[in-house]
């Protein structure tokens, strides 16, 4: 998809939004700061919002409160043809930003059993230290500006957590459906809307005083944390990559058993006022997730299909582990970058207002006397944030 493409996108999208629209129906791409920038890092960026924009209308939004007829809001959202323009880019998009990482994966992966890639990887992960993350900021005085952006950069999947995965689910493909389904309704709290996580995960961000509205802080969303919204998407939007579904849940639900229990401990002692239930919740529940997925799942199909099936399992869990790995270390050299900035005397603390009309800066385009917000960290002069790592998102404030 070419630079041309995209600023005719974003104009086409940025009609369709209106100036002020509800966040669940908001659409912009930011190419009104892609037109006046050669940015490469802005380029990769504006793809990638693109691209979440295609998957995420497939999903049933409503906006928390009523600002006109919502019957005419959602006809106009969820217009055929209008939700064909955009969507028409999705497999160029795709082939853009999502198959260079699962080729290098898929390079990269040691040819093994299925069976035996699992044993590694449960002694591995549960065997693992800490995330670098919390190591980190155990040793920051200002480490609440910090969490509060790891919530925001992960909100942009866990404020719908398992929709993408309830695409998987339809069908019919015998007893493993059955077992991925039951895993689908924890997820959806078994119809206790309290109990559903992504409504936990909302108690959580109203403790560091954030907004609950999905997508309200795409704004703020830094490149890595799209990517990896991306691929899961991109995984679960076709039947095709059914195994690859396979082994991201199966990577997914056995890393989260452990790192949730760590975030759950770091908020106990940091934050012990704010609601951790989400991280508590999944720290026991992932355990069984896991476990299902393994047994219920993986080795029924494996035995029925053959390691062909296996292979593809791996891929699915591979690249999933590459796209965290890429956020999270994305997240502590953002976060390392900023706190040198604050000692520096460049950057302070804080989240503004987020400004959903203000100039979208890379890196390497960050020049000026702008101040920007990065993510929910603080703010920063343009000319500081200029050495800051690819993939980071200033937003004039
Ligand atoms: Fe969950
Ligand atoms: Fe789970």
């Amino acid at each position: 998809m070419t630079r041309d493409e995209l600023l005719i996108l974003g104009a086409d999208l940025r009609a369709r939004s209106g100036d002020t629209p509800p966040a669940v129906y908001d659409l912009r791409i930011d190419e009104l700061s892609l037109a006046d920038s050669n940015s490469p890092q802005l380029m990769e960026h504006v793809r990638h919002l693109a691209l979440m924009r295609s998957y995420q209308g497939r999903f049933v939004l409503l906006p928390d409160v009523a600002n006109g007829s919502v019957v005419d809001q959602m006809r106009r959202h969820y217009d055929a043809s209008a939700m064909l323009r955009l969507d028409r880019h999705r497999s160029a998009l795709e082939t853009v930003l999502i198959e260079p990482m699962a080729e290098r994966v898929g390079a990269e992966v040691t040819i093994q059993t299925c069976a035996d890639y699992i044993d590694d990887m449960l002694g591995g992960i549960q065997s693992a230290a800490p995330g670098d993350f919390l190591l980190w900021l155990d040793g920051i005085d200002d480490r609440e500006h910090l969490y509060r952006n790891f919530l925001i950069q992960s909100s942009t999947d866990l404020l719908a957590e398992a929709s993408a995965s309830a695409l998987g689910v339809i069908g019919e493909y015998g007893p493993p459906q059955s077992a991925l389904f039951r895993i689908l309704i924890d997820e959806f709290g078994y119809g206790v809307h309290d109990k559903k996580h992504s409504v936990l995960y909302r108690k959580t961000l109203r403790g560091f005083g954030l907004s609950e509205q999905y997508n309200g802080y795409w704004p703020l969303f830094d490149t890595p944390a799209l990517a990896l919204h991306n691929v899961i998407h991109s995984l679960f939007q076709s039947p095709r990559n059914f195994f690859r579904q396979i082994g991201f849940l199966l990577y997914a639900e056995t890393s989260y058993q452990r790192s949730t229990g760590d975030h759950y401990r770091h908020l106990r002692k940091y934050h012990p006022a704010v609601d951790a239930t989400y991280f508590g919740e999944h720290a026991h529940i992932d355990i069984h997730h896991s476990d299902m997925v393994v047994n219920e799942v993986v080795k029924p199909l494996v035995a029925r299909f053959g390691e062909d099936v296996g292979q593809e399992i791996i891929l699915g869990a591979e690249l999933t582990r590459a796209a965290f790995g890429v956020a999270d270390r994305h997240l502590l050299a953002v976060s390392q970058a900023f706190d040198a900035a604050v000692q520096a005397g460049e950057a302070s603390y804080g989240l503004a207002a987020v400004n959903t009309t203000g100039r979208c800066v890379t890196p390497d385009n960050a020049a000026g006397s702008a101040k920007l917000q990065v993510g929910g960290i603080g703010q920063i002069s343009a000319v500081a944030f200029a050495c800051f790592p690819a993939g980071s998102i200033g937003r004039e404030v």
